[in-house]
C-alpha cells in the first residue's frame, strides 16, 4: 500500500494537484483526520509493509449518517476526489459515497486475497505468496526430517488464489481450496495414494475458506485413517499480510497509483484501476464485486499432475 500511496502523491504533484492523506481510512474521513502530503512525505516508504496512513474498519461508515459526515468533511477540506486502496468492502463504501454525495472516487485493488475482478493481480498478493512459500519451504524441512504429514493453512478469505499458487510453488502433495469441492473420502484416497508411493514427507496446503473447515478441522477428520503418520497443523496467519513488498508488488502498486490519478484527471469516477494482460484497465466499481473472479483451473490441473 505504501508504494501505491507514494505513486498517488507523486503523480498528483506531477499533475499540479494537491494531496491530502486520510488517516485510518473511512474512520479518519468521519473524524476529519487529514494530513497534507507532498513528495517528501512519501520518501523512503516504497520498501515498507503496511501503510503509513494506517487502516481501520469503520462501522460508522456503513451507516448513511456516517457517510454523510464523511462527505461533508471531505468537501470542507477541499477534497474533490478520493483514491481508495482496498478490497470489495472498501469499494462498496466508496461507491455509495459517490452515488449518495457525488464525491469522485477511484479504487486501487489492494488485498492479499487477489479476489477482485478487473485486475489480474491485487497489491499485496505477490508478497503474500512469497511469504507463504518461504514458510512452506521451512516447514518442509521438519516434515522431511520427521517424515510427517503437515497441513498448512493459508489465508484468502473465501478464495483459493493464495492456496493454489503457494501450493504449486511449495510442491504441495495436495491443495484444497473453496473453488474445487473435495469430499473427505476423496482427500483420504488422494493422501493414501501419496503414502503408497512412499513419499518421505507430505504437505497439504489448505485455504482458510475451504469447505473442509480449515486445517484443524481437517486434521480431526483425518486422524483415525492416518494414525500411523505423525500429523501437524500450521496456520500461517497474519505473517502473510506483512513484510517488505516484492519487486513485483512495488511495480504493480506504482503503476496503479499513477493510473488512479490519471483516471481522475481524465474524468472517470466510481471506477477501479487494474492491470489485465499487462495493460492498465478501468472497470466500473460495481463490476468488481458483482463479478466473481475465477481461479485458473489449468493451474489446479497442473498441481494434480505434478503432485
Ligand atoms: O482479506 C485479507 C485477509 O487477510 C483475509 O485473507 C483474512 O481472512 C482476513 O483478511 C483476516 O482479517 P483480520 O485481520 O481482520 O483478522
Amino acid at each position: 500500500m505504501n508504494a501505491a500511496i507514494r505513486a498517488v502523491v507523486r503523480s498528483a504533484r506531477y499533475n499540479d494537484l494537491a494531496v491530502i492523506g486520510v488517516r485510518y481510512g473511512y474512520e479518519g474521513l468521519i473524524r476529519g483526520d487529514f494530513v497534507d502530503m507532498d513528495s517528501t512525505s512519501v520518501s523512503n516508504i516504497i520498501q515498507l509493509g503496511g501503510t503509513i496512513l494506517k487502516s481501520a474498519r469503520s462501522e460508522q461508515f456503513r451507516t448513511a449518517e456516517g457517510r454523510a459526515k464523511a462527505a461533508a468533511n471531505a468537501k470542507a477540506a477541499g477534497i474533490d476526489a478520493l483514491v481508495v486502496i482496498g478490497g470489495d468492502g472498501s469499494f462498496q463504501g466508496a461507491s455509495k459515497l459517490n452515488e449518495e454525495h457525488g464525491v469522485h472516487v477511484v479504487g486501487i485493488p489492494g488485498t492479499i486475497d487477489n479476489d477482485l475482478s478487473g485486475t489480474d493481480e491485487t497489491i499485496g498478493y505477490d508478497t503474500a505468496l512469497n511469504t507463504a512459500m518461504e514458510a512452506i519451504d521451512k516447514i518442509r524441512d521438519t516434515a522431511d526430517a520427521h517424515e510427517r504429514l503437515f497441513l498448512v493453512e493459508v489465508m484468502g478469505r473465501e478464495a483459493g488464489f493464495i492456496a493454489l499458487e503457494t501450493g504449486i510453488a511449495g510442491g504441495a502433495e495436495l491443495i484444497l481450496l473453496p473453488e474445487a469441492l473435495t469430499e473427505i473420502q476423496d482427500i483420504k484416497a488422494q493422501l493414501g495414494e501419496v503414502f503408497r508411493f512412499q513419499r518421505r514427507s507430505s504437505l497439504v496446503v489448505v485455504a482458510e475458506g475451504d469447505e473442509t473447515g480449515g486445517a484443524y478441522k481437517l486434521s480431526e477428520n483425518l486422524k483415525d485413517d492416518f494414525s500411523r503418520y505423525e500429523m501437524r497443523v500450521c496456520i500461517l496467519g497474519h505473517i502473510q499480510r506483512g513484510g517488505s513488498p516484492t519487486a513485483r508488488d512495488r511495480v504493480l502498486a506504482s503503476r496503479l497509483g499513477s493510473a488512479a490519478v490519471q483516471s481522475l484527471v481524465d474524468g472517470h469516477t466510481n471506477v477501479m484501476v487494474g492491470v489485465i494482460d499487462n495493460q492498465i484497465k478501468i472497470t466500473p466499481m460495481r463490476n468488481v464485486w458483482s463479478k466473481k473472479k475465477s481461479i485458473n483451473y489449468e493451474l489446479l490441473e497442473l498441481a494434480k499432475i505434478l503432485s
